[in-house]
């Protein structure tokens, strides 16, 4: 990465203590200095928690209170990471739809009013059954099924409402499955290819919830977050497209990575039990997605491909496990 900007009023992070939160906020801090980057989260952790770093309370979806954190603190940029994933939004979309859109509504309200810039994970979710599963383009149908795919495509076009009405800097990218070691997702899709580790490790079995040859898109958390700063660094003039960018890394099954897996763990074994709810989902989003524009616009390359995203995540979550059976 090139060395960073200049910055002059600090980042918020909101839902700092999930999945990328977790990961997006020290890289930010390593990046633009620790008193550069605020973390935020609705659940409150009495001491550092297992991320490592504490984290205010702040309860996007009121208005009042995020309009008051963000003057408080003169914040300049807000990476909005809040959302209920796609099994725990269909099993309760009303509050999906309040969590996801009312948040987003006033991250880009408040943004508006205090001029700040926006980042916005979409998601391979913002596709449906009648999208394209293959080398799904950057511009196609985006007609999802899920309560979550529909907060997702809602999102992207209401950034770009207020890019384009209000001059907001908002900008986004459409992740695909995240594989990572520091916080767990919770109730999405494509959590099998983050379980199956945890699992293989501890007791070299693991029950799947997705059929064998279900492929969907994957990344490797330090390509994601990598992602998210470059595409929030490009330079404007150069993006033909804000909400949001195409990026992966790798199309895989579950029987690929379990596969790969083995070549570490010999006696590693997998089996398959379908939970169709998450399977309808799964086959309702693209097997892989063409994310030329993210390279041709901003230099997108991911880094890690399957074999060394797996050589590297047993590594460190074998480390990280030891650590934890010590410390109990
Ligand atoms: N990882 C998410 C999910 O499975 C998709 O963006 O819900």
């Amino acid at each position: 990465m090139a060395a960073p900007p200049a910055r002059s009023r600090p980042i918020l992070v909101t839902g700092a203590l999930g999945q990328i939160g977790s990961e997006l906020v020290p890289a930010l801090r390593s990046r633009y200095g620790n008193d550069q980057v605020i973390a935020s989260d609705v659940r409150v952790e009495p001491f550092a928690g297992p991320t490592g770093f504490p984290s205010e309370h702040l309860d996007c979806t009121d208005i009042s209170q995020l309009q008051d954190f963000v003057w408080r603190h003169d914040v300049g940029t807000i990476y909005h990471l809040v959302a209920l994933l796609s099994a725990t939004a269909e099993a309760k979309p009303q509050v999906a739809w309040s969590v996801n859109m009312g948040s987003l509504y006033n991250v880009l309200e408040v943004a508006r009013r205090c001029r700040c810039s926006v980042f916005f994970p979409s998601s391979i979710g913002a596709f449906g059954p009648t999208t394209p599963r293959d080398r799904t383009p950057q511009v196609t149908i985006q007609r999802p099924t899920t309560i979550y795919g529909v907060t997702k495509v809602a999102g992207e076009l209401l950034c770009d409402y207020y890019a384009h009405r209000f001059g907001v800097d908002a900008r986004g990218l459409r992740l695909p499955g995240l594989i990572s070691y520091v916080a767990p997702p919770g109730g999405g899709t494509t959590d099998y290819a983050v379980d199956i580790f945890y699992q293989a490790i501890r007791y070299r079995h693991y029950v799947c919830f997705l059929a064998a040859d279900t492929r969907l898109d994957m990344m490797y958390m330090p390509d994601a977050i990598r992602a998210m700063i470059e595409l929030m660094e490009a330079d404007p003039g150069r993006l033909r497209f804000r909400n949001a960018y195409n990026v992966t890394a790798m199309s895989i099954t579950p029987a690929e990575l379990a596969a790969e897996i083995r070549k570490h763990i010999p006696d590693f074994v997998i089996e398959y039990r379908v939970d169709p709810v998450r399977q309808a989902i799964a086959e309702s989003w693209p097997r892989s997605m063409d994310d030329s524009a993210a390279r041709e616009d901003w230099g997108w390359r991911p880094k890690y491909t399957l074999s060394e995203m797996v050589e590297d995540m047993l590594a460190r979550l074998t480390e990280r496990l030891k650590s934890a059976d010590t410390s109990e």
